[in-house]
């Protein structure tokens, strides 16, 4: 096809914002492809891309962890024209209904890709699954880890308003966040998000199976002060070329956060991200900070690195 019906194309479909962006032919189709909400259009661009599009499983997986920021990262990740992303979270690797319907299933819930691009998924219960480390492991020994982390005692925090949130709409009953992290006097260190918080003990498991360099470490905290910064070594860790830029980025004074920019799009991410916390007793956050203090330190140990945490 010559360039001058390539472009007649891309006109008709996608109208004259196209006129800006015309890289290569497959990679502008694919920037155009990445910000069209509608199905008729895709499936449009699709078309034209042809052979040359296919689904592959993904060569990186965000694993984890939950409330650490994942899907922010997931979606600045997306900036890059060299990525595309899973939309949803597959949960492919930690539910077994899923696991059971097989890798071609798997693959099939990605998003095509040119043949250089980078597929990524992203399911924050797989950090905290057992399973899930071998069933990746299995799929691709090579394949590359990206773990988000934030302080663990701010994490079982943000797990706790999440869960008050779902339950405040449905109009349950839901206990303050005091009654249920301490019982009997003591810290319920049963509690679901405090387990999810010992970031040593699940990294412990991914450890034995993948390499410390294979698996990125996010600093989730950072990355809501400077995204760009995160951004830029999870490029050099995937082994991109540098095209996230402080342009992409701009600070929404509403919602509190930084938020998306690209193509003259802005996006900031939905309303169950950067919700306002339930204020917490000082005294329960200081046993928090006491109770994460070692396991803190076993995983800065293991991972050879520290993050400022309480
Ligand atoms: P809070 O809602 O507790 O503030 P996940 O996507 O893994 O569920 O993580 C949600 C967390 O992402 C939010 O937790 C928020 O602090 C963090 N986050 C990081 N960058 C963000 C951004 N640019 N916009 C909104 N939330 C962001």
């Amino acid at each position: 096809m010559s360039w001058f019906m390539f472009g007649a194309l891309m006109l008709l479909f996608e109208g004259p914002l196209f006129i800006c962006n015309t890289p290569s032919k497959d990679v502008a189709v694919w920037h155009r492809l990445k910000l069209v909400e509608s199905a008729a259009r895709r499936k449009n661009l699709l078309a034209f891309l042809g052979a040359n599009a296919t689904r592959k499983v993904p060569q990186a997986v965000i694993i984890g962890v939950r409330k650490g920021g994942t899907r922010a990262l997931l979606e600045m990740l997306n900036l890059h024209p060299d990525v595309v992303v899973a939309k949803a979270e597959v949960h492919f690797f930690d539910w077994d209904e899923n696991y059971q319907k097989g890798l071609d299933w798997y693959r099939e819930q990605m998003p095509v890709s040119l043949p250089h691009q980078l597929t990524v998924e992203k399911t924050p219960g797989y950090f905290t699954t057992g399973k899930a480390s071998g069933r990746i492991h299995g799929m691709s020994s090579s394949t590359r880890l990206l773990l988000i982390v934030r302080d663990p005692a701010e994490r079982v925090i943000s797990d706790y308003t999440q869960v008050l949130y779902n339950r405040k709409e449905r109009h349950k009953r839901y206990q303050p966040v005091e009654e249920i992290l301490i019982q009997n006097g003591k810290l319920n260190v049963e509690y679901k998000a405090i387990q999810r918080s010992r970031y040593d003990i699940h990294m412990a498991t991914w450890l034995s199976l993948f390499p410390l360099h294979q698996i990125h470490l996010v600093d989730g905290d950072a990355l809501i002060e400077d995204p760009l910064s995160q951004l830029q070594e999870v490029e050099q860790f995937l082994q991109l070329p540098p095209r996230i830029k402080a342009s992409n980025f701009y600070f929404n004074q509403t919602k509190g956060f930084y938020c998306l920019l690209a193509a003259g799009h802005e996006k900031c991410l939905d309303q169950s991200k950067g919700r306002p916390h339930p204020p917490v007793h000082q005294s329960v956050l200081r046993q928090l900070c006491l109770y994460f203090r070692e396991p803190n330190q076993n995983f800065f140990r293991m991972v050879g690195r520290t993050f400022n945490w309480c």
